[in-house]
């Protein structure tokens, strides 16, 4: 049918307009109404076990200090000194009993209170230890992580997760341990990234082998968006894609036939039926995983057991999880410059004790060797793996594209929809109509 001009016009106003990957502006507005207004997933509980461990996290243009408490819980604090605003700690983690700031020497407690102010009978409001106190932020554990919220009118993590905080029961998470901590100060918006965790329409360009182990076809794939942003795609996996199959190309692989071997099936047996091979992994599990020390098989759909189900935590998170391995990837603005963000490209999985075989990822297999550091680079110095380098080329060419005036918007399909979700979300918080309150 032939385009009539104001269907061209119609083109010209498609979602997405790359402003909102390039304007101070727009990020200005993004900050105020929703950064401030969301609940941040930040820290993580073991790494700080003992009452006085800290750790200190940038977000955008602020820094927020965690820190353990004798009680056990965690404090949240702006990482800003009451007296002439310091920072009050510059390292990532520490242990200490009193917060100092270097600058004049205040203390404060690991509580918040302000304990030792130097000559306090020179200050005409009278001692600071009687009315200062660090500015604490709404703070909460969840799965092992340490979540915080600006907004001191916020509503429970719980409620603001919706659905994701049962889903994430079933995943041992808390106990999980770090395999992969890789850290990347990125030259493109957090959304870019964001974005693409969103969808698995690239998957067969940018990532062609996986259909070779997963079902990378929408008509087969399980979309989910909830209220508040969030967002979950499951993907078949342990088995031959559509695509896969019609490439003609042999449909047994060396991944296939080694996760087949680890739960002793033979994969001979499976040649010619390879699309059998992702149930009778689900059956095998269920019935050998208990006695291999995976208890937590028990609590779990047959589609946790092989399948990639993939959480988009409204505004920056994505976790690609299996039966035993949590991929977290979050992407976060970098002080108040629209075109920077940091990206945490993070593994953990479950250790069964005795358990030697490495744990299945979604683009292969890690050795459950000993936690690992963090690691933080600037991108293009170290590589961030390889699903995540093959991703990360696109961004940067995406941010240049979002600055031409070539560029008129996107163009979704309809697997993409939790893309519009997303930004849909992010309007919302930017007109005022969220956050939800509580009743
Ligand atoms: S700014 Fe911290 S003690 Fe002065
Ligand atoms: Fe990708």
């Amino acid at each position: 049918m032939k385009t009539t001009l104001s269907e061209t016009r119609h083109t010209n106003a498609l979602p997405l307009p790359g402003h909102r990957y390039t304007s101070a502006a727009f990020f200005a507005e993004e900050w105020e109404r929703m950064w401030t207004k969301v609940w941040l997933l930040l820290g993580r509980e073991d790494e700080m076990p003992e009452p006085g461990d800290y750790q200190v996290e940038e977000v955008g243009p602020e820094s927020i200090l965690m820190v353990r408490q004798r009680d056990g819980s965690v404090k949240a604090f702006y990482n800003v000194c009451q007296h002439r605003g310091n920072r009050l700690k510059y390292d990532s983690f520490g242990s200490t009993d009193r917060l100092t700031c270097v600058y004049h020497g205040w203390q404060y407690d690991l509580d918040g209170r302000l304990l030792y102010a130097q000559d306090p009978e020179d200050f005409p409001q009278g001692d600071p230890c009687r009315f200062i106190r660090l500015v604490d932020i709404p703070c909460e554990s969840f799965a092992g992580f340490i979540w915080v919220n600006m907004d001191p009118d916020c509503v429970p993590l719980k409620q603001y997760l919706g659905p994701i905080h049962a889903l994430w029961q079933s995943y041992p998470v808390a106990e999980m341990k770090r395999l992969g901590a890789k850290s990347a100060r990125m030259p493109c918006n957090w959304k870019v990234i964001q974005d693409n965790f969103a969808e698995s329409y690239h998957l067969p360009a940018t990532h062609p082998s996986t259909n070779a182990i997963l079902e990378d076809h929408y008509a087969d794939t399980d979309f989910y968006t909830f209220d508040g942003g969030h967002g979950l795609m499951k993907m078949k996996a342990l088995m031959p894609g559509v695509r896969a199959l019609e490439s003609g190309a042999p449909l047994m692989n060396d991944f296939l036939r080694e996760r087949l071997r680890e739960w002793d099936l033979d994969p001979v047996s499976f040649v010619g039926r390879e699309r059998e091979i992702r149930v009778a992994l689900q059956q095998q599990k269920r019935k050998v995983g208990p006695s291999r020390g995976y208890h937590h098989y028990a609590a779990m759909e047959d589609s946790q057991l092989t399948d990639y189900w993939h959480f988009m935590v409204f505004p920056n998170v994505a976790v690609s999880a299996t039966s035993d391995g949590f991929h977290l990837m979050r992407q976060r603005p970098l002080g108040a410059d629209p075109a920077r963000c940091r990206f945490d490209n993070w593994f953990y999985a479950t250790m069964p004790e005795g358990e030697a075989r490495p744990v299945q990822t979604p683009v292969g297999v890690v050795a459950r060797d000993a936690e690992v550091e963090h690691e933080l680079f600037d991108y293009g110095e170290k590589s961030l793996g390889r699903g995540a380098e093959e991703d990360m080329g696109n961004m940067l060419g995406q941010q240049q594209g979002f600055m031409s005036r070539g560029y008129r918007g996107a163009l979704l399909a309809g697997q993409e929809g939790r893309i519009k979700h997303y930004h849909d979300t992010i309007d919302r918080y930017l007109a005022g109509e969220l956050p939800a309150r509580g009743a």
